[in-house]
């Protein structure tokens, strides 16, 4: 388990990478990223710019350490978020579950991997491997997450009606 104080010095130093002028981005969130679901577009918004600071430092050729810390950010945040989502898919009784807890189960392993790479210090961050992280999540919000938030907007009609 990783000490508050280790988790504490990542969230600042990604959250300090957006503050730099000049960024690069690899996606620049859209409102057709938007699910309609405001909690979960925000974890959605922060994942994209976790993923294009990883971009930004790849680009910048900087060190595998701090490479390492932002991956331990998206590796935790990507899970505290799956997590989310899943309460909330349980708690309406979404008929879809079991498929989309899968993908997410895939995912989450995968980063694991490439997590336990860099604490191997075997691993170094390829330009396929950002190609992927940025288009797994992008497709998975666009095409399996909306259709949870499309779940949710027919259900609130129901009620409202
Ligand atoms: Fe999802
Ligand atoms: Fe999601």
């Amino acid at each position: 388990m990783e000490s508050k104080t280790g988790l504490k010095g990542n969230v600042e130093y990604c959250l300090g990478m957006t503050h730099k002028k000049d960024k690069m981005n690899l996606t620049t969130w859209d409102v057709r990223y938007s699910i309609g679901i405001d909690e979960l577009d925000d974890h959605h918004r922060y994942l994209v710019l976790l993923i294009n600071i990883i971009y930004e430092s790849f680009v910048n050729e900087v060190q595998d350490c701090d490479l390492a810390k932002i991956f331990n950010e998206l590796t935790r945040y990507t899970e505290y978020h799956f997590c989310t989502e899943e309460t909330l898919m349980r708690d309406c009784n979404y008929p879809d579950y079991d498929s989309h807890k899968a993908l997410h189960d895939q995912f989450a392993k995968r980063l694991q991997d490439i997590q336990a790479g860099f604490l191997c210090n075997k691993s170094l961050v390829s330009f396929e491997l950002l190609t992927f992280l940025n288009s797994w999540l992008l497709t998975h919000v666009t095409k399996t997450d909306i259709q949870f938030g499309k779940f949710i907007a027919a259900e609130q009609k129901k009620f409202a009606a």
